[in-house]
């Protein structure tokens, strides 16, 4: 299966990118994890998008069509890929309608998270992940189940994103709106696009998005 997870920061992407791409064999691919380990390798790539990732504006098309182009190639993805942040803007969604028409691997859905931008600013503020395996927590909504020790891994080093403060939501949504919801009556007219509502709790969102992606599948 061909996925792409669509929603503003916040609204329950990778949670939920990674709890699906076990239960159906597809690899979860985040365009915002890649440029972290670029910025983080201190890579070319990682040098161009720390600052711009830091203000909350979008890299350039460029940069960021090239390396999903190369991901989408790796063998992971055989059996199907969850795009969890990219398309992000017109253009990337168009090179990617001709990159997967050129390779005859058709979209099976396009899945708007639906979240209030008054909720997505606590998500934010309050969220956290696993130093050694990225595992994904937060401060009230997800705790481990021991204090300060992963779930997954027995980690006990924890990270927060340079980006995930009060003052650069604010820019990250509005980012989201102004040049990625233009984005979605593109899918609607191709006949691809669900809507499933972010504001529920995790398990719920995971039941609702199994519903719609088992009916595709059948289909
Ligand atoms: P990216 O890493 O994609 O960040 P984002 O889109 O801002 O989304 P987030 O990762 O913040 O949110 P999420 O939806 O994954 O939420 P999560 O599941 O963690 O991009 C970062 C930056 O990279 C961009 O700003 C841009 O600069 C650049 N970039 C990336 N891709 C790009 C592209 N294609 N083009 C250009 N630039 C690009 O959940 C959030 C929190 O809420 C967690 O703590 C979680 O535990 C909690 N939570 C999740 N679900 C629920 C629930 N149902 N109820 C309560 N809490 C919940
Ligand atoms: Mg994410
Ligand atoms: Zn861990």
């Amino acid at each position: 299966m061909n996925l792409i997870f669509l929603g503003p920061p916040g609204a329950g992407k990778g949670t939920q990118a990674k709890i699906l791409e076990e239960r159906y064999g597809i690899a979860q691919i985040s365009t915002g994890d890649m440029l972290r380990a670029e910025v983080k390798a201190g890579s070319e790539i990682g040098l161009q998008a720390k600052a711009v990732m830091e203000s909350g504006a979008l890299v350039s098309d460029d940069i960021i069509i090239r390396m999903l182009a190369s991901r989408i190639s790796r063998a992971d993805c055989a059996k199907g890929f969850i795009l969890d942040g990219f398309p992000r803007t017109v253009p990337q969604a168009l090179a990617l309608d001709s990159m997967l028409t050129e390779q005859n691997r058709p979209l099976d859905a396009v899945i708007e998270l639906k979240v209030d931008d008054a909720a997505l600013v606590d998500r934010i503020a309050g969220r956290y992940t696993c130093a050694k395996c990225g595992a994904g927590y937060h401060d009230s909504f997800h705790q481990p189940a021991a204090a300060g020790v992963c779930d997954k891994c027995g980690g006990t080093e924890f990270i927060r994103r340079a980006d995930d403060n009060r003052e650069t939501v604010g820019a990250r949504l509005q980012a989201y709106h102004q040049q990625t919801a233009p984005i979605l009556p593109h899918y609607a007219a191709q006949g691809r696009l669900h809507s499933v509502d972010g504001m529920a709790d995790m398990a719920e969102v995971t039941r609702q998005l199994i519903a719609v992606l088992d009916s595709v599948k059948r289909a």
